[in-house]
């Protein structure tokens, strides 16, 4: 899948407003799940933005610019309940389609023999267009291939300075997929990094900016920054076109890693 740099991760964003401003903007990726609670949020913004007035913009807005992205929780991953699920998050968000459908985490009824093949229907279907996994670890990306005779369309995973995995990078890499990185800015706490701090000052940008560069940077990765104030929409945009120095970025490989924010 072609997914841009920098998406907006929606967590926590319950104001449709704030997405049609992201979409207005220039974000053409949307990542929500149903366990957030914000699907209708997030599909009440994409129709607002899609309706806009009539302005000079309006021929530039079209719904399948757009990837949605959402997520099947851990109780809607057995094969009977697969495509339910996926119809009632298609319904929430007003789309006919699901860009992107991932299994949100290898847990609960997750069965890859049967959960996989299920949602491979439903893009032969046509209600989903890209298979995508969250929370793989190698194990479950090698059988991931097994069962559905190619890569997931995607790969999101938690990654930022205090945590990420190299292998799963490296992974990604061989076999021809992106990895989409979420909590990039390590939940809000990248302003606390000591050597992300310092890059920045040396940019004389944020601790954020430097943060989504830093992950953009990485092949073959995109991010997802959830922000909810056009300022901070704006920055994340525009933090992909900063470029690190190859020192820079090892300083920051080289922070510590932590407990991930979100374990099972
Ligand atoms: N697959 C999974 O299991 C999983 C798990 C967690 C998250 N995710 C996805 O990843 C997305 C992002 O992760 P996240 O929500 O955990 O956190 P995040 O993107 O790492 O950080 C978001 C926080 O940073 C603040 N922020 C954003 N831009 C900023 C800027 N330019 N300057 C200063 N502060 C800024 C936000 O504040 P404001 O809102 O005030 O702007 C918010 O408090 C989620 O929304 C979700 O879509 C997926």
């Amino acid at each position: 899948m072609e997914l841009p740099p920098v998406g907006l991760g929606t967590m926590g964003i319950d104001d449709p407003d704030a997405v049609a401003a992201a979409l207005s903007l220039g974000y053409r990726h949307l990542d929500t799940a149903r366990i957030y609670d914000n699907e209708a949020v997030v599909g009440g913004g994409l129709a607002t933005w899609l309706a806009g007035d009539a302005g000079a913009a309006a021929g530039n807005r079209d719904r399948d610019d757009v990837t949605v992205a959402t997520k099947l929780w851990i109780d809607d991953l057995a094969a009977d309940a697969v495509g339910p699920a996926a119809r009632e998050s298609a319904a929430r968000l007003g789309v006919d389609a699901l860009d992107l459908l991932y299994v949100h985490r290898p847990r609960g009824d997750y069965d890859p023999e049967a959960t996989l093949p299920a949602i491979d229907r439903l893009v032969d279907d046509g209600l989903v267009r890209n298979v995508g996994v969250s929370n793989f670890e190698l194990p479950d990306l090698d059988r991931t291939i097994e069962v559905l005779g190619r890569p997931p369309a995607a790969h999101q995973t938690e990654l930022h300075p205090l945590f990420f995995g190299p292998e799963l990078l490296e992974h990604a890499r061989e076999h021809g997929y992106p990895v989409v990185a979420y909590s990039p800015l390590a939940g809000g706490r990248v302003r606390e990094i000591d050597a992300v701090v310092e890059v920045a000052e040396a940019h004389g940008t944020t601790p954020e900016t430097v943060a989504i560069a830093w992950a953009a940077a990485k092949d073959p990765v995109v991010t997802i920054p959830k922000a909810s104030s056009e300022a901070h929409l704006r920055a994340n945009l525009a933090a992909a076109d900063l470029e690190l120095t190859g020192s820079e970025v090892a300083a920051i490989d080289a922070v510590e890693r932590e407990a991930e924010l979100f374990p099972e």
